[in-house]
């Protein structure tokens, strides 16, 4: 059964989120029961093969979004508004979150940043029924501006704007925070100071909540495990050996055997020639 955002806030245990990108993503997610899932824009990364998550548009997030959907229809849905579709003013942030929600049946949007344009943001949609989670620590969208894909927060002056940003974010309205990318002691103290919870990735034990992107956690990204992320599998290796037997197969002519071929009948076969 679908969790709501009471019972979210109220959860005695870790919560689970991982991201799902497209129909199968969405079922197996559902299936293994975790709490929410998240289309996120890692989608560019691990789905489409972009360097960033930049190139990402609002159609792709609502194309995968939908199919995400209709493969996890009763679990809470998170997708995120992608770079550039609430930077605009208020007014385009509203109508692109509006039809997130009402085109992809999402239950809430994500987006990246505490900036003062970006907490406006995040007040209006929630002041008008549509809930947001929270994004600070390493931001994607941004991060050549953050100095690339590292750390966060490793210093007071930086720590202190992400733990300024968390609290201003859920004053603004934000059910939870996504911290990324920062120290555990740094999240641990965000997290005894909202109220609402925090969900890490790359941000320790000390979180409400823990996210993956599934792409990592199944072993099927490119390069290396990353420090951010553990690999429950190696599905990205036995897909290569399963299509590479395929392939032998088909050239040594032991694939498809007659348990894969369908029959006709001699008088059928006669008549041809
Ligand atoms: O886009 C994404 O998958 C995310 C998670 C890493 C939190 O934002």
């Amino acid at each position: 059964m679908k969790r709501s955002i009471p019972d979210l806030l109220q959860a005695e245990q870790p919560l689970v989120m991982v991201t799902a990108h497209d129909y199968p993503g969405g079922r197996h997610a559902e299936a293994a029961g975790v709490d929410f899932i998240l289309v996120g824009d890692s989608l560019g990364n691990v789905v489409l093969g972009y360097e960033s998550t930049a190139p990402v548009t609002l159609a792709d997030m609502i194309h995968h979004g939908k199919a995400v959907r209709r493969g996890a229809p009763d679990t809470f849905l998170v997708v995120d508004l992608p770079f550039g579709t609430y930077h605009t003013g208020v007014n385009d942030a509203m109508r692109n979150a509006v039809r997130v929600i009402q085109e992809t049946g999402a239950d809430a949007v994500k987006m990246e940043g505490s900036t003062p344009e970006v907490l406006q943001v995040v007040g209006i949609l929630t002041r008008n029924g549509i809930p947001v989670v929270g994004h600070v620590g390493l931001m994607p969208q941004t991060a050549t501006a953050q100095g690339g894909l590292r750390v966060q927060g490793k210093d007071d002056q930086t720590a202190r704007r992400i733990v300024e940003g968390a609290l201003n974010l859920e004053a603004a309205g934000a059910f939870c925070v996504v911290l990324e990318a920062i120290p555990a002691r740094l999240a641990r103290l965000i997290t005894e100071r909202l109220t609402v919870p925090t969900i890490g990735i790359g941000a320790g034990v000390h979180c409400d909540g823990q996210v993956l992107v599934t792409h990592d956690l199944l072993g099927m990204s490119e390069g290396e495990e990353k420090k951010i992320a553990k690999r429950y599998a190696e599905v990205g290796q036995l897909v290569r050996e399963a299509i590479a037997r395929y392939a032998a197969e088909v050239r040594s002519r032991e694939f498809p055997t007659r348990e894969h071929s369908f029959v006709m009948k001699d008088d059928v076969l006669d008549k041809l020639y």
